[in-house]
């Protein structure tokens, strides 16, 4: 069906037209008719539905997927269907975590059931064809897009950064659409994959001071709250460096979270946005945002539970860097966890291995953290800390964890270590 009400900047060049249906050429229309197997054709046919509800005016090929794989019944479900109706990917995804189930069954009074569905979706997504990285951030490394080019991404996290700071064209794909767009190799052609939808629409005056990554995911998360369907514009007052990786993937793991926000500019830094004409395409901002110190202090409040005993510290959400784990070493070094507290620090293998191979490990394990690959928060494996509150530097975290009955107090990295130490938080 058409969504006539859709607002014009999602849609493909021919919305004006009315409703159309997307035109498919000859390869596409033999997936649809099921001569590739009816695995591929229901994944075709889920994407015509999504471009005929866009507007879209055809399929475009896409060159890099990845897949937000959650391990939770409904996307391994999908996988399973059209791995039964002999789907296999053309462009080969990267995928999410789900968690890593011999490390942690050990954690939490994980049942049979939970564990069985953790080894059907790897199984599953083994069978599809996918590059199993379980990493929440492919765009960092292994699956990072060039500028320009069209490719279909899953994932909160990544999505406006492979947008916003790569300049790669991704709309925002559920894990269900980003599979389909990876087992037929195309993408219905509508939103973020036209330069005009792409340019900003509110102008967000940035007087905060942003000093850290956790700061840029404060501001990520109240920016989120105002933004609705505008695309933001920052324009940093007070800031006079480059972000760094970390900072700019704060900043769109939370502007999409209490938000909608696959694409956002800094003006004088992201591709798109040398200047103000760039940015917004030469026309004037329909919305403006101020950001101050209080507005972000605010927001924690808000987000935050208050002081009080803690059972744990979670941090990696989204999966910590390589940097971010050199970071965390110096700051722990002959420190030392309360026997009270679990420290976990989520991260990828490659990091892991990396800062093992480059001397940094030890401090971490002295201080009694513990670094955990393949893993996401929102997960049945830390059960075990729900009904307590824990102490996390994302809201992000805060948001899923609290939706499994774990509350959190949200504190920068320097107070997220210090509460380790003293089993509470201030
Ligand atoms: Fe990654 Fe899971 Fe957070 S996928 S961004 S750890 S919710």
């Amino acid at each position: 069906m058409c969504s006539k009400g859709a607002r014009l900047k999602t849609l493909g060049k021919r919305a004006k037209a009315g409703c159309v249906w997307v035109k498919l050429r000859d390869e596409e229309k033999r997936m649809l008719d099921g001569e590739r197997g009816y695995g591929t054709q229901r994944a075709m046919e889920l994407l015509v539905a999504l471009g005929t509800t866009f507007e879209a005016d055809e399929m475009i090929p896409v060159t890099r997927t990845h897949v937000a794989l959650s391990g939770q019944e409904g996307d391994t479900y999908w996988c399973e269907l059209l791995v039964d109706g002999g789907a296999y990917c053309k462009v080969p995804p990267t995928t999410n975590p789900a968690w890593a189930v011999e490390e942690l069954s050990g954690v939490s009074d994980v049942t049979d059931a939970e564990r069985e569905l953790a080894w059907r979706t790897f199984d599953v997504y083994r069978r599809i064809g996918a590059k199993l990285t379980y990493c929440c951030t492919p765009e960092l490394a292994g699956n990072v897009p060039a500028y320009g080019e069209h490719v279909a991404f899953s994932e909160s996290s990544a999505t406006p950064y492979v947008n916003a700071v790569l300049g790669a064209r991704s709309n925002r794909e559920s894990s269900v659409s980003a599979l389909a767009c990876a087992v037929t190799g195309v993408t219905p052609r509508y939103g973020l994959h036209f330069a005009e939808n792409r340019k900003g629409t509110m102008l967000v005056d940035v007087e905060a001071d942003l000093n850290e990554a956790y700061d840029w995911g404060m501001m990520g998360w109240y920016v989120g709250r105002f933004v609705g369907s505008h695309t933001p514009v920052f324009r940093l007052r007070n800031f006079r460096r480059r972000p760094t990786p970390e900072e700019l993937l704060y900043l769109g793991a939370e502007l999409n979270t209490s938000g909608a926000v696959p694409m956002y500019h800094i003006l004088g830094t992201t591709p798109e946005a040398p200047d103000m004409r760039a940015a917004f395409g030469g026309v004037a901002p329909a919305a403006e945002l101020v950001v101050k110190n209080e507005h972000l202090a605010e927001q924690q409040e808000l987000l935050s539970e208050k002081g009080g005993r803690i059972n744990s510290v979670m941090l990696g959400c989204p999966h910590y860097t390589y940097d971010q784990l050199i970071d965390l070493a110096g700051r722990v070094e002959g420190k030392k966890v309360h026997p009270d507290v679990s420290f976990w620090v989520l991260t990828s293998w490659d990091a892991i291995e990396l800062a093992r191979r480059s001397g940094h490990i030890g401090a971490i394990e002295a201080f009694g953290a513990r670094l955990v690959p393949d893993t996401c928060i929102d997960e049945p494996c830390w059960k075990t800390f729900e009904g307590g509150t824990g102490v996390t530097d994302s809201p992000k975290n805060m948001y899923y964890r609290k939706r499994r009955g774990q509350t959190f107090a949200i504190r920068r990295l320097s107070e997220c270590i210090e509460a380790a130490v003293r089993g509470e938080v201030s």
